[in-house]
């Protein structure tokens, strides 16, 4: 039985210390843990998710001070954007140091470094004291999960202890940045957003596959975007058009029996099987819309129909996610 707690206690520092899984919350999604410094323990992360073995985790760590033990900061543009960017929902991929292990990157030289800004967070990596590998915690495949609820089932026997700290505020996973040939590119955007980077840097590319589906031969540097992900059971379409006639029309064109719709309120009047409101801004929908997919799934509907968002700001990182929970199924006009 996994045993669901809201403090920290000297049973979680034994847990990761005797190489087992804990669910662990942050500012972004729920992270399953493992001590980053042990093979046999980080395995298990891979074997309980279900990961494929090439899709390397990031690196969890208390503090800014802990980067050099793990990895080269190796220019300056790298130290700004930490200076600027962490604590809080950043990744950053810097060369690795060989003291981590390399199923940690999947045979990558370089390691993604995360530092959460989340209290309970950085509490649980004091306590534990060792850097913590995590992908969010979710099966493979699945919404990441932002509330214990929506994951307990799923890890339940698979990991010993799960830390709840509510929901998580922002809901999708952080931005990953790698800086590339001088200039920092997004390799899985979040909440820091491309405009964030340009008035800091003063430029940012966006990696090819961000929006796009990547052929199997292009060269791939985040391995993460290769996945189905972010889906839940039931079919789903992705639908945006700026005009709202034309975006009713849309979805009406494209509804079938028992469709569920998941959308701001401007679609409620839409007659359908069930409509979901997602919130009308976009850290509202960032906030909420992975939990809202697996609430949807419980309904059992034969489709569902989400509204999209203008891909800019934080709606670009909204777009990513559910581009892929919809398998690519996206229809604007
Ligand atoms: O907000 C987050 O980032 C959450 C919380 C738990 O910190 N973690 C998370 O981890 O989303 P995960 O494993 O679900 O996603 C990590 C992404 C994947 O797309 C992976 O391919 C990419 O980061 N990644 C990790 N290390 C990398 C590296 N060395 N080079 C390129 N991409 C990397
Ligand atoms: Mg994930």
């Amino acid at each position: 039985m996994t045993k669901i707690v809201n403090e920290l206690t000297k049973e979680i520092k034994d847990e990761i210390a005797n190489d087992n899984l804990v669910i662990f919350p942050t500012e972004t999604v729920y992270g399953i843990g493992a001590n980053a410094l042990s093979e046999n323990a980080v395995n298990k992360i891979f074997e309980v998710k279900t990961r494929a073995k090439n899709n390397p985790l990031i690196v969890h760590l208390k503090d800014k001070k802990e980067i050099s033990k793990y990895a080269y900061i190796s220019n300056s543009i790298e130290q700004k954007l930490i200076d600027a960017f962490m604590p809080g929902p950043f990744t950053i991929i810097l060369k690795k140091k060989s003291i981590i292990p390399n199923v940690v990157t999947a045979n990558m030289d370089s390691v993604g470094i995360r530092i959460p800004i989340d209290e309970m967070a950085h509490n649980f990596l004091s306590l534990v004291d060792v850097p913590i590998a995590a992908p969010s915690a979710n099966i493979s495949g699945k919404p990441s999960g932002t509330k214990v609820l929506d994951i307990k089932d799923e890890f339940d026997g698979l990991v010993n202890i799960i830390i709840d700290h509510g929901e998580s505020t922002i809901g999708l996973e952080s931005t990953v940045v790698k800086v590339i040939d001088g200039t920092p590119t997004i390799l899985r955007p979040g909440f820091i957003t491309k405009e964030d980077i340009i008035a800091l840097i003063g430029s940012c590319n966006i990696a090819p596959g961000v929006l796009e589906k990547l052929s199997n031969n292009e060269k791939v540097e985040s391995p993460g975007m290769l996945y189905r992900h972010y889906a839940p059971k039931t079919n789903c379409i992705l639908v945006y058009n700026e005009n709202l006639p034309t975006l009713k029309e849309i979805i009406k064109r494209n509804m079938i029996d028992k469709t569920i719709i998941i959308g701001s309120n401007k679609l409620k009047d839409i007659s359908c099987y069930k409509f979901i409101n997602y919130g009308e801004t976009l850290p509202e929908i960032s906030h909420n819309i992975f939990s809202l997919l697996r609430l949807a799934d419980t309904y059992q509907g034969n489709l569902i129909i989400i509204e999209g968002v203008k891909k800019e700001g934080l709606g670009l990182a909204i777009m990513n996610r559910l581009i892929r929970t919809s398998s690519f199924n996206y229809i604007d006009k």
